[in-house]
């Protein structure tokens, strides 16, 4: 089975792989309003400790395990610890994606109806409560929110049953250079219009005051949701990275993009949002709200310029979604495959049909179903939950313990070295054991605590 096991064709291809899964909704959609929520450049600053001093080295553990092994994640487990209770974090990791893969993809589909909208009336609420309104509406009308749902899933469906190479691989590879092209625009558009300049001071400034714990409970949850950390997604990818690849250069080439990724959007996003006058902790409904209301503003001045910006703006989050949907897609195929045996086209139909089913329900659960509550949450609002503050965070925890105190050490050094093949870099290697052992076990179950109490 491993000969057959399809590779990405380099580490450049490899990164833009991974650099397509975390890259998503997560910066386009969740980190700018986070920013705006939760205090600015403050925020900023702490996100960047969070990504390089917790998430790199969770993301270089959950690699490590797939690249080790070239396996799945259930395969991969019963490679390194056989006929062990580690089976379920294998298990674990399958389930987690596909649930954020269901309600990921509703918002995937909302982006599809706002980037069909820009095509065809645009944006013309020219006042906010209208605008708000016209969002509402949209995600509680059954059908719409679900035919587009159907069509974001099918893309993914049709580019991961394409395999591998000539799917996943080329899909990022022609997708991701233009997302970055994308966003560069819209910042730069962003940062033309009379105004932007409050916006820019916002990002820059730190007030430092609002460094509180809730805040850097925030910033770590926040990368980790948009590295794609603990979900299974990382390891399934850097199985398909050849054996004699460096996986610390792959790992830091992926944080790099993740992050200049996240920040070009805050750039792209806030200052539109202080010309247009908007306050900047809308919360989640940030972009769908408040992007729409911008662009029907500028657009009374130069409608043409704004229909563009409108279009390029959801084409950029539509791709975006994809690339880390596919990903999710794919460690359930992995699953069907490696352990059931089934082709790929018919895994590829199997997890259609079970995401799609829970899609649908949390699609609905803006409208028919809006009284039907998890907990007291919606169904969306369960799945969510559930997946970014628990199941994400609990898989993190299990990978960081699995690597740090249970695979040898040797193994894991020479994963540093790609395979014996290039220097061993001893105070590199030290500081990272250090933050995985100690301080990233630490750190997640401050956030699993943090997450439990709001
Ligand atoms: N990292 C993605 C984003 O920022 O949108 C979200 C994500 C992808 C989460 C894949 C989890 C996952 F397994």
């Amino acid at each position: 089975m491993a000969a057959q096991r399809e590779h990405f064709g380099g580490r450049f291809t490899a990164i833009l792989a991974l650099a397509g899964s975390a890259i998503g909704l997560g910066n386009i959609w969740r980190f700018p309003y986070m920013v705006g929520q939760t205090g600015g450049a403050a925020f900023i600053i702490i996100y960047l400790a969070a990504c390089l001093l917790l998430s790199l080295p969770i993301f270089l553990a959950e690699a490590i395990v797939g690249h080790n092994t070239h396996s799945g994640t259930y395969g991969a487990m019963e490679k390194l610890a056989p006929g062990t209770k580690w089976k379920w974090l294998g298990l674990l990791t399958v389930v987690t994606p596909l649930v954020i893969l269901s309600y990921y993809s509703v918002v995937g589909g909302w982006s599809i109806g706002y980037l069909w909208q820009s095509f065809t009336a645009g944006f013309r609420d020219n006042e906010i409560g209208a605008v708000s309104s016209a969002y509402a509406n949209f995600i509680a009308a059954p059908w719409r929110p679900l035919l587009f749902h159907t069509l974001f899933l099918l893309g993914c469906a049709v580019i991961v049953s394409a395999g591998v190479k000539s799917g996943i691989e080329k899909f990022n590879k022609i997708t991701m250079p233009l997302l970055f092209v994308l966003i560069v625009v819209i910042m730069v558009y962003s940062l033309s219009l009379p105004g932007s300049a409050a916006g820019v001071a916002y990002l820059l400034k730190p007030d430092f005051s609002r460094i509180t714990p809730s805040a850097i409970a925030a910033a770590m949850g926040q990368s980790f949701f948009s590295l794609s950390l603990g979900a299974g997604t990382i390891l399934t990818y850097a199985s398909y990275i050849r054996k004699d690849e460096n996986i610390l250069a792959t790992g830091l080439g992926t944080v790099a993009f993740d992050l200049l990724f996240a920040l070009i959007a805050g750039f792209a996003i806030m200052p539109a949002v202080f010309a247009a006058g908007i306050e900047p902790g809308a919360g989640p409904g940030l972009i769908f709200e408040t992007l729409p209301f911008i662009f029907a503003k500028m657009g009374a001045a130069v409608p043409w310029v704004s229909s563009v910006v409108a279009v390029l703006f959801f084409v950029t989050i539509v791709a975006a979604a994809l690339t880390s949907a596919i990903s999710m897609y794919e460690v359930g195929v992995a699953f069907l495959v490696e352990q059931r045996g089934l082709s790929r086209h018919k895994a590829v139909v199997l997890i259609f049909l079970g995401t799609w089913t829970l899609g649908a329900l949390c699609s609905l659960s803006f409208g028919p179903l809006a009284d039907t509550k998890i907990f007291g949450q919606t169904i969306f609002g369960f799945c969510d939950l559930l997946t970014s503050n628990f199941l994400m965070t609990f898989g993190g925890l299990l990978f960081v313990l699995f690597v740090g105190w249970k695979m040898p050490k040797a193994v894991v050094r020479d994963e540093f070295t790609a395979g014996g093949t290039e220097p061993f870099n001893k105070a590199i290697f030290g500081a990272f054991w250090f933050l995985l052992r100690y301080v990233a076990p630490i750190a997640i179950v401050v956030i699993f605590i943090t997450n439990f109490l709001a």
